[in-house]
């Protein structure tokens, strides 16, 4: 159990353990931000973006919701990925999810679970593209690390989708976008090796925003 008050203690040691390391660490940060990165992960306590990819505060640009979703009508994660793509001009979008994700594992059990049934259906979606696949998996455990994969790599699918990292791909084949599972037994990240340039090729019949 932790006191509320405690955090405020955390956070004046945390300053002052900066501020050792770097006199101007804040001054510099306050100046701007310019982070390569655009991470789009799950919300889990557990799944700390900046800690698990090793890099400092400035150097990542955060979006997390339940199971890393990244839906075609939500104002939220499409604003973000606006922002990272254009102003920022991010080099990579990182789409990481979990084994172990509560999120995903409550989509594969048929259940009514009131306002998280609408979010819930986006992997309930990627359950069905991927039925063949995962049904043929026996073993339960095993198809619910495939169906966190398949879940993370949809996503990423959706970042191609979105005009503006379209547009900026092919003028500067940037950015580039990554599917990473992170094991939570381990705590290293698995880079599924997405290829950026061949899904864009693969739905530009239907997706493609350039019209040619
Ligand atoms: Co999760």
């Amino acid at each position: 159990m932790h006191e509320y008050r405690e955090v405020f203690e955390n956070n004046k040691r945390w300053v002052e353990s900066k501020l050792e390391q770097d006199a101007d660490f804040f001054e510099k940060l306050a100046k701007d931000q310019n982070p390569e990165f655009l991470y789009i992960g799950c919300s889990d306590s557990r799944v700390p973006a900046n800690e698990i990819m090793g890099l400092e505060p400035g150097e990542v640009f955060v979006h997390r919701n339940i199971a890393n979703l990244v839906v075609n009508t939500d104002m939220n994660v499409q604003s973000v990925i606006n922002y990272a793509v254009v102003h920022l001009k991010v080099r990579y979008i990182i789409v990481c999810g979990h084994y172990g994700c509560g999120g995903v594992k409550a989509a594969m059990l048929p259940q009514d679970l009131g306002l998280l049934n609408p979010w819930l259906r986006n992997i309930r979606d990627v359950y069905r593209i991927h039925q063949d696949e995962l049904d043929a998996i026996p073993d339960l455990t095993e198809r619910y690390d495939r169906l966190v994969e398949l879940n993370v790599l949809e996503q990423c699918i959706n970042v191609v989708k979105v005009a503006e990292v379209q547009n900026r791909w092919y003028q500067e084949r940037l950015p580039t976008v990554h599917g990473w599972v992170y094991d939570l037994h381990n705590g290293y990240l698995k880079d599924l090796k997405l290829d950026m340039g061949k899904e864009l090729a693969k739905i530009r019949k239907i997706y493609d925003l350039q019209g040619t």
